[in-house]
């Protein structure tokens, strides 16, 4: 799929058909993220692949049952946890190195925009689930030390038409020299 359009036509998929997502589709995404840029080349993303449905259940549900993702989640075959490194990104000799923020999640974005615009262009639908309850995920997940988790992230095959939702204008956001 031309660039242009994938990036114009993707958008976030809530509702899924029984489409099984294969391996091969999984690993052409992840091939995706895996090539995003990072901070001094940290490559701080980690991606845990969920195909298990018990523990898929386990994790939306107890999590956030009013999250309009909630329904494709439990029917996804395959739900992507994208996390990263705390330590990696945005350290020079483990010093933090400015105040800008937590460079993990901006380059966790990165490799998550590059995945799910892959996704796209192969014909699979995903949307990113931001507003769950983090602590209980990392439990239930059994994920600790440094690796922080982000996002969930169900993928499968759109079932219904998706229409694009409004933007700002381009001069709403777009500021030359100066932002007012
Ligand atoms: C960081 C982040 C968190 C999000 N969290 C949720 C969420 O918890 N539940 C949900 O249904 N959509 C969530 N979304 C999807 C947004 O609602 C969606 O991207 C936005 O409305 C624009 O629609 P589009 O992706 O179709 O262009 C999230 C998106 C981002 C980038």
């Amino acid at each position: 799929m031309e660039l242009t359009k994938a990036i114009k036509d993707r958008r976030s998929v809530r509702k899924f058909t029984d489409y099984y997502v294969t391996d091969e589709e999984l690993n052409e995404a992840m091939e995706a993220a895996r090539v995003a840029p990072s901070w001094a080349n940290t490559q701080c993303s980690e991606f845990l692949a969920l195909r298990d449905k018990e523990k898929i259940k386990e994790l939306v549900e107890n999590c956030y049952p009013k999250n309009p993702s909630t329904a494709c989640s439990l029917d996804a075959s395959l739900v992507i946890v994208a996390c990263y490194n705390r330590k990696k990104s945005g350290f020079y000799k483990e010093t933090s190195f400015n105040d800008v923020g937590t460079w993990g999640m901006f380059d966790l974005g990165l490799a998550c925009q590059n995945m799910m615009l892959k996704l796209h262009d192969l014909g699979l639908g995903s949307v990113v689930v931001g507003a769950y309850d983090s602590k209980k995920a990392s439990e239930i997940l059994d994920i600790k030390g440094d690796i922080q988790i982000a996002a969930i992230i169900p993928v499968g095959k759109p079932a219904v038409e998706t229409r694009p939702v409004p933007r700002k204008e381009l001069s709403e956001l777009l500021h030359i020299d100066k932002i007012k």
